[in-house]
């Protein structure tokens, strides 16, 4: 089987809904077992769930990435019940603070989004790591985003973000690849998850006319069109899928890289 992960754990931080969510299932179908780490305890419970009706090990452990008490207390919560992490994608992000409408120059905006996206993504990392080091095994995923190579519909601290986020992977990649360790980021295009969702709502919320009214699938969909050339949405699936190759021992000569997954809207 391509992207065999049998016998392998892999750790999704926001794995409780969306992209995280199609991440789990494509990891878990094909064959690792699975923990879910979310802030949203519900979530990650139903998606706990959904693996183990697959027939896969799942575990939950309650974490926000912006807190670094958190992050010890669940890895090591993790760590004694699975005893090793294989994968680990840091999957966990957000557009903005809560109540974002992307349209004006907040400071809460950078901070919010650089303390989840970045600061939260290397500090799992790091907790993570040693364990890997430990073992000479591990594959680190990062989810990126097309605004980092094409910002298009997006704002500035968002795509900085996503940006550093790459910047995180090739130096990562760099540092520890004598000992075994693959990372990787993927850049996803659109997908029409809570992510978009919550962010079309605050905007009609703050009186945005390009929103206001409209059927906001449509507005997502239109502003997609103009920009991937394939014209449709990617799926969490999708993401799973090329998480799952990058997961496996078939990328193992994949190290540094960030691949888009969003339709063609960046050619690198
Ligand atoms: N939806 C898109 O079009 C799109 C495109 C490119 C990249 N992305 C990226 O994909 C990732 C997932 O996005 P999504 O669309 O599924 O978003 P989403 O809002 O549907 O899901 C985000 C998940 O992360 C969790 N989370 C948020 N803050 C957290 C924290 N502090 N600690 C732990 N968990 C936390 C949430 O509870 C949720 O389960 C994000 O990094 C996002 O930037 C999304």
């Amino acid at each position: 089987m391509l992207a065999d992960l049998s016998n392998k754990i892999a750790l999704i931080t926001g794995g409780g809904q969306g992209l995280g969510l199609g991440i789990v299932q494509r990891l878990a179908e094909q064959g690792a077992d699975i923990v879910i780490v979310d802030i949203n305890d519900a979530n990650a419970l139903n998606a706990k769930k959904i693996i183990e009706k697959m027939g896969n090990k799942a575990w939950t452990s309650y974490m926000d990435v912006t807190d670094k008490l958190s992050i010890k207390k669940s890895i090591d919560e993790i760590i004694s019940q699975t005893k090793k992490i294989d994968i680990l994608v840091n999957n966990a992000g957000v557009a903005g603070a809560p109540g974002s409408t992307g349209t004006a120059f907040r400071d809460i905006d950078w901070e919010f989004t650089w303390k989840v996206n970045v600061k939260g993504l290397s500090d799992v990392t790091e907790e993570v790591l040693p364990h890997m080091l430990e073992r000479k095994y591990g594959k680190i995923i990062n989810i990126s985003s097309v605004a980092a190579r094409a910002a298009k519909y997006t704002t500035a601290y968002y795509a900085t973000s996503k940006m550093s986020v790459i910047a995180y992977t090739q130096a990562l990649a760099r540092e520890f690849a004598l000992q075994n360790i693959n990372v990787n980021a993927i850049a996803p295009g659109r997908i029409w998850t809570a992510f978009h969702q919550d962010w079309m709502d605050e905007r009609e919320k703050s009186g945005d006319q390009a929103v206001i009214g409209k059927d906001k699938y449509k507005v997502f969909m239109d502003q997609l069109k103009e920009v991937i050339p394939m014209g449709r949405p990617q799926t969490p699936s999708e993401i799973g899928a090329l998480a799952a190759f990058l997961a496996s021992d078939d990328a193992a000569n994949i190290t540094g890289q960030t691949i888009q997954c969003d339709g063609g809207q960046v050619m690198v």
